[in-house]
């Protein structure tokens, strides 16, 4: 199999026993629809990290952003995950590997995988679903792409620091049990 670092790919790294997951990557990758059917294949609990912290305040992540600011949400985020292990699998917010370590935490506790997707595809996944998501609520068409492009950079540091890269825009269900042992 190919080296984690080989993005012509798919699949990067080894198949192994990788414990508790985090799908990790940029805001519309498909952390949520790829969690769903990695826990339909490995028997793992799917758990989205931003319904949790939603949950426990009882407001959505734009609430929390306009009314306490972001560096708030980063510390509920961070409790939240840091809440979880074992038989999980968590689809983590698009920063939250970017802030508190917690990247770290997520490769002393579990597997992080990333969900690599080329800013484009992101962009069409993004354009109509903008509104629930506090960073991106006030942009659009060339500004939103730029935004994209831009951010993903920046956060490619932390992202890449995941035991596993996946890339999504040329991945298929069928790959998962090869990952799973
Ligand atoms: C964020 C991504 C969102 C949510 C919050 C901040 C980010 O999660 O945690 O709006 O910083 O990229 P999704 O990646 O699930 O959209």
């Amino acid at each position: 199999m190919n080296t984690k670092t080989d993005l012509s790919s798919p699949i990067g790294g080894q198949g192994a026993n990788l414990g508790c997951i985090f799908l990790i990557g940029f805001m519309g990758c498909g952390k949520t629809y790829w969690g769903k059917k990695w826990a339909d294949h490995s028997g793992l609990t799917f758990v989205d990290l931003d319904e949790i912290v939603e949950a426990q305040q009882d407001r959505t992540a734009a609430q929390i952003f306009a009314e306490d600011g972001e560096d708030h949400f980063r510390d509920l985020e961070t409790a939240a995950l840091k809440s979880f292990s074992g038989n999980n699998i968590i689809a983590t917010g698009g920063g939250t590997p970017c802030y508190n370590d917690n990247i770290n935490w997520m490769n002393n506790h579990g597997t992080a995988i990333y969900l690599l997707s080329s800013p484009q595809n992101i962009f069409s996944r993004l354009v109509n679903e903008t509104k629930k998501r506090p960073l991106i609520q006030h942009l659009q068409g060339e500004e939103l792409l730029f935004y994209i492009t831009e951010k993903i950079k920046e956060r490619e540091f932390f992202y890449r620091q995941a035991g596993l890269i996946l890339n999504v825009d040329d991945f298929a269900e069928d790959y998962i049990p090869a990952i799973i042992k």
